[in-house]
């Protein structure tokens, strides 16, 4: 492995380990990543010692500051790009209550048993005796060309020791592809009740990753099986089941949903637009009828989503800002293009759903396509290709009527000066009229078409302007 260890900052580690008699390794992520071909800045180090006093003569070698967290027996160094973490080899253990460690002197072997999984709890020597050599007593290399995830130590324990490691081995089962051992997924499934006593942020910290790995149904059907999903994510478990009445059944809404997640994310890696496939659909559970005569209906389900996202995004601490919004607009608006690629498409249609969308109107193209999950070979092409007659029709339109971001021609302040209104009723009815106007195509998208037709309008609500223009 001595060939891994080309920068020149592991042989200062290694005069240091040498010249104070103290044992260091590289070990964890920064050896995983070496063999999955996957280069990393984060460093980490454990020495059989005093990890902080370590950092600190590192620091003075390295003319670098370094920061210490006492409470945690740590240290952090910053050289060149890299980030250097510092640690003391640890005998177990982890308090049941708080994931605070406490420091215990162990030998490398300890350190790496009471790791998280045998494909993290490999090191590399960087001491003289046997420089660039692999320390790998848990068979981590062959787990990791067997693509599995497995605990060095019986699975219950390390779980217990930490539950943030149950979202771990399904976010590394998902962003690696990798297999979860089965003794670690039923202790996963045994304890996952004590997910309770992890902060929210940690928790979605590690859901984001699973969203963001490249097929992230895998890692969501292991949420999903062993429990997990139903506790920290409800509304999204709630998608899952059939219900049958009179021999007609309605789709699996989570297995749908996933489906348009790992769609969607073969051509997006933006957290929120994948967001948007997860709770495009959410609200389907709480609309679901069954009509007679006509079979399932979902009706509304786009707009009660939409007002479920502020509370799901709150409940899982994520931001409630213009992210949010983002989110909140594409599951607003998921059946749009869908309703127009089944119909004739009328420029009136297209121009209102630009309108609509804004700047947003790509993402939602991706959305919509990405929605189109039926096994019917026929339907999928007759979708796809009325798609593409919808995004034609969108560059035309807007091409011409430049709708996307529109502000209309007459603003509320112009309407209230040209007929002395103050701030009310009429001023909304006379603009809206223009917009609505202009939308239709009923007047074209200028000052003077506009101003005409709004003075007519002004005289059926019997308004009349005080000065002719602005
Ligand atoms: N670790 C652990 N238990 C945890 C978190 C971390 O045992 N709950 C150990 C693992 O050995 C891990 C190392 O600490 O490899 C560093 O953790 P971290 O930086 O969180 O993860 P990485 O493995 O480096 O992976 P990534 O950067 O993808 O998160």
């Amino acid at each position: 492995m001595e060939k891994h260890l080309k920068h020149p900052v592991f042989k200062v580690l290694a005069d240091i380990a040498s010249h104070n008699n103290i044992e260091a390794y590289v070990i964890g992520g920064y050896v995983r990543d070496i063999f999955l071909h996957r280069p990393s800045k984060d460093i980490d180090i454990v020495v059989l010692g005093n990890g902080i006093e370590f950092a600190e003569l590192a620091g003075k070698q390295l003319k670098t500051k370094v920061a210490v967290f006492k409470n945690f027996g740590t240290a952090m160094l910053k050289y060149q790009d890299l980030e250097l973490e510092f640690v003391g080899a640890r005998k177990e253990s982890y308090r049941a209550d708080s994931r605070k460690p406490i420091v215990e002197n162990g030998s490398i072997e300890d350190d790496q048993l009471r790791r998280d999984f045998t494909i993290n709890a490999l090191a590399i020597s960087l001491n003289k005796a046997n420089y660039g050599a692999l320390v790998d007593p848990f068979d981590g290399v062959a787990d990791l060309q067997q693509q599995l995830i497995k605990t060095p130590l019986n699975p219950e324990i390390t779980f217990s020791d930490d539950p943030l490691r149950m979202m771990r081995a399904i976010r590394f089962a998902s962003q690696l592809n990798f297999n979860i051992d089965e003794a670690a997924l039923a202790a996963i499934t045994k304890q996952k009740d004590r997910v309770a006593i992890l902060s929210k942020e940690r928790i979605t910290d590690e859901l984001n990753k699973i969203i963001l790995s490249p097929v992230p149904s895998i890692g969501f059907k292991y949420l999903f099986d062993t429990g997990l999903l139903k506790l920290i994510f409800p509304a999204m478990a709630n998608l899952y089941g059939v219900e049958i009445i009179n021999g007609k059944g309605h789709k699996d809404n989570f297995y749908h949903t996933l489906q348009v997640l790992d769609n969607i994310s073969l051509n997006t890696n933006d957290l929120w637009l994948r967001w948007a496939a997860i709770l495009h659909d959410i609200a389907k559970p709480a609309t679901k009828r069954f009509e007679e005569g006509h079979g399932w209906t979902f009706h509304g389900h786009e707009d009660k989503g939409a007002r479920m996202v502020p509370q799901i995004f709150a409940q899982l601490k994520l931001p409630l800002n213009e992210k949010m919004k983002y989110v909140q607009k594409l599951v607003q608006l998921h059946l749009r293009p869908i309703v127009l690629a089944q119909e004739v498409v009328t420029d009136s249609a297209v121009r209102r759903l630009l309108f609509d969308a804004g700047d947003d109107i790509e993402s939602l193209m991706l959305l919509c396509n990405a929605d189109v999950t039926t096994k019917n070979e026929y339907k999928v092409k007759k979708y796809r290709n009325n798609f593409e007659l919808v995004k034609q029709k969108l560059k035309d339109v807007e091409e011409r009527d430049k709708v996307r971001n529109w502000q209309p021609p007459i603003s509320g302040n112009d309407i209230m000066m040209m007929f002395g209104l103050a701030a009310g009723k009429e001023v909304g009815l006379l603009k809206n009229a223009i917009r609505e106007a202009i939308l239709e195509g009923e007047i074209t998208n200028s000052y003077e078409e506009a101003v005409q037709f709004m003075l007519k309008k002004a005289k059926e609500y019997g308004l009349s302007p005080v000065q002719k223009s602005i």
